[in-house]
């Protein structure tokens, strides 16, 4: 039985076409800086972000912690919302590597107003660690694949120079945010300093992410990236992907935002998942379950039986992704799966 894996978007396998234009990679020593591949894509991902310079990082956690520890200093306090990545699955690296706190701030599916983050400034005083950076982040993993308002970013970041903070941006889902709304990838970045982009996720590319900013706060960074044994060699192999991608999996998010609204769609109409399908805005669907005797776990087992994977989503929650290894066959299959499992269940 052939699986359909809509666990993670990082699930992806590279395409043939990507395994060829790794294999052809002219590559160097990056720590020298004298890998083409990697310089390439790290130009080219500048200039599509619209910043100075990017850097070319392992993973998210890495591309998010590097940012975090340049822009921070032991002791300084991050506003991020209470539902992001770095708070939820990043290890409190930046507690651990970067002695730095987190004030995390309830948003509304992940998305923060500035009313929501003033608040959660501390005061310029004798009794608080000083805020220093605000962290966003978009799409929104757990608030469900949520497109970030650009408007609310932009009110954010006025607050942000009021009190000399600065932003970053964690993108890891940037593409399947410009992609959604059509706004270009350097106009969502203007707002911040610091941005991070993942390759491994709905890019399809095996490993890498890449952080951008100001030439000096990326010189700064690569020290950063080194001292976590960030400092990759003949990574052109891995660029190669990255720029490949760029090239030729940009386009197709589109597709994987309709096949995850056909998906909402059909799900929402079987009683013991209702929802309203128009919140699915990207690639990710998080699923409620309304009987409360049914848990999460019974309903991924079930699924995985009949070879659909998907995960737990919290307490009462399942999460389905759409990536490019999923078809629109795929999607039927699944719905047809949903209906024969669950549809006379309320
Ligand atoms: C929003 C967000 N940020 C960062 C990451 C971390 O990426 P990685 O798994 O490459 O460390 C993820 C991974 O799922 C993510 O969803």
């Amino acid at each position: 039985m052939k699986k359909i894996d809509l666990r993670s978007d990082t699930v992806t396998q590279p395409t043939d076409d990507m395994r060829k234009a790794m294999a052809a990679a002219e590559v160097g020593d990056d720590v020298f800086g004298e890998d083409p591949s990697v310089n390439r894509l790290q130009e080219r991902m500048a200039g599509l972000l619209g910043k100075e310079q990017a850097l070319f990082v392992a993973s998210g956690t890495m591309g998010n912690l590097v940012s975090i520890l340049t822009h921070t200093r032991p002791g300084d306090e991050v506003i991020l919302e209470a539902q992001s990545h770095p708070f939820h699955y990043e290890f409190a690296g930046a507690a651990a590597f970067g002695g730095v706190q987190f004030f995390p701030v309830p948003g509304n599916h992940g998305i923060l107003d500035a009313e929501d983050v003033a608040p959660a400034i501390r005061p310029d005083d004798g009794h608080h660690s000083p805020t220093r950076l605000i962290c966003l982040e978009n799409t929104h993993n757990r608030g469900g694949g949520k497109v970030y308002p650009l408007e609310k970013i932009e009110r954010i970041r006025a607050l942000a120079e009021q009190h000399h903070l600065v932003m970053h941006m964690d993108g890891a889902r940037l593409f399947n945010a410009t992609v959604a709304t059509g706004i270009p990838p350097a106009d969502y970045c203007a707002p911040f300093d610091s941005v991070s982009v993942c390759l491994s996720k709905g890019l399809g590319c095996p490993v890498g992410s890449v952080i951008a900013g100001p030439a000096d706060w990326v010189k700064e960074a690569r020290r950063f990236r080194k001292r976590l044994g960030g400092g990759m060699r003949q990574a052109g192999i891995l660029a190669a992907a990255g720029l490949y991608a760029l090239d030729h999996h940009i386009d197709q998010l589109a597709e994987d935002h309709r096949r995850a609204k056909q998906l909402a769609n059909a799900l929402s109409q079987i009683p013991l998942f209702e929802f309203t399908p128009s919140s699915v805005e990207t690639n990710i669907i998080v699923l409620p379950i309304h009987d409360p005797e049914t848990t999460p776990a019974e309903v991924v087992s079930k699924l995985q039986n009949e070879g659909v994977l998907c995960v737990p989503f919290g307490p009462r929650e399942i999460r389905l992704v759409t990536h490019l290894g999923i078809t629109d066959g795929d999607v039927a299959r699944v719905i047809e799966i949903f209906n024969k499992l669950f549809a006379g269940q309320t």
